[in-house]
């Protein structure tokens, strides 16, 4: 795939290729990100937690996201970004709603949106998609309800709420949204519904029957270093390699050995 689209990534589930999707805040970031080879850039709206150190999510406001989607959006080449609207810029009503996603499509140049929720939004995302816009729903642990949950352990263990999360995942497909990401689901259930429906399921603590993966990249990398669900792999551990780094300059500094002969004019 030359430039990963909403096509592409049906066409990879049907051939059962995996799909990969990681976040970037900004151009930094994706550079590599892209270039590694991701399918689809998350912009998250957990920008508010891993970037501006709010506790939850709920804080980050719609021009916040715009910000950090058109950073990444001027580093990419090849994967499709994806943008949350922020809690607070959907819900409400339909029309505020669109205005949200037509405001980061035009301002940010990302590629679709990702709201959170089934039924109770369902008339917010049918009209964002009659404009054209590709929508990725959320469900499962959507960390902006966190308050109605209380905690973020796993949801959907039982039964009744379980067949809300399927009926959710239906419609989410009926409405015709692109993609489906759950999030912190037992991995049966995620499996299950990734059979049921046509469109490409992502987890994050969803297990492996799921058609793609997503993490939040700081925390893969390590950088984020009190949070260690059972979900999470680290790939590195960042927040070490960088803590020496910086008591290294910081030492060199003092010690008058940076910057030597070489590195002055
Ligand atoms: O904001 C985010 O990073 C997310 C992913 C964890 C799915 O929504
Ligand atoms: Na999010």
């Amino acid at each position: 795939y030359k430039r990963i689209t909403t096509k592409s990534l049906v066409e990879m589930k049907n051939n059962g290729e995996k799909i990969a999707m990681l976040t970037a805040y900004d151009y930094t970031m994706a550079k590599i990100v892209d270039k590694a080879g991701i399918d689809i850039i998350l912009v998250g709206d957990s920008a508010s937690n891993v970037m501006a150190g709010h506790e939850t999510t709920l804080p980050i406001t719609l021009n916040e996201m715009i910000y950090h989607a058109s950073s990444v959006v001027r580093a990419i080449e090849r994967s499709l970004v994806v943008v949350d609207l922020p809690f607070g810029s959907y819900q409400g009503n339909s029309r505020s709603a669109l205005d949200s996603a037509i405001r980061i499509m035009k301002e940010s140049g990302g590629h679709a949106v990702k709201l959170e929720g089934g039924s109770e939004i369902r008339e917010s995302i049918s009209r964002i998609l009659t404009a054209g816009i590709p929508v990725m729903g959320h469900l499962g642990l959507t960390p902006q309800s966190i308050y109605k949950f209380g905690s973020y352990t796993v949801r959907a263990k039982e039964d009744e709420e379980a067949e809300k999360l399927k009926e959710d995942a239906l419609l989410i497909e009926q409405l015709g949204c692109f993609a489906l990401v759950l999030e912190k689901i037992p991995a049966k259930l995620a499996q299950e519904i990734a059979e049921s429906i046509s469109i490409p399921v992502i987890g994050i603590g969803a297990g492996n029957g799921v058609d793609g993966q997503v993490l939040v990249t700081h925390d893969m990398l390590g950088m984020t270093h009190e949070f260690h669900p059972r979900f999470l792999r680290r790939y590195l551990d960042l927040f070490s390699e960088m803590t020496t780094a910086f008591e290294n300059y910081i030492s060199d500094v003092k010690n008058r050995d940076f910057p030597n002969e070489n590195e002055q004019y």
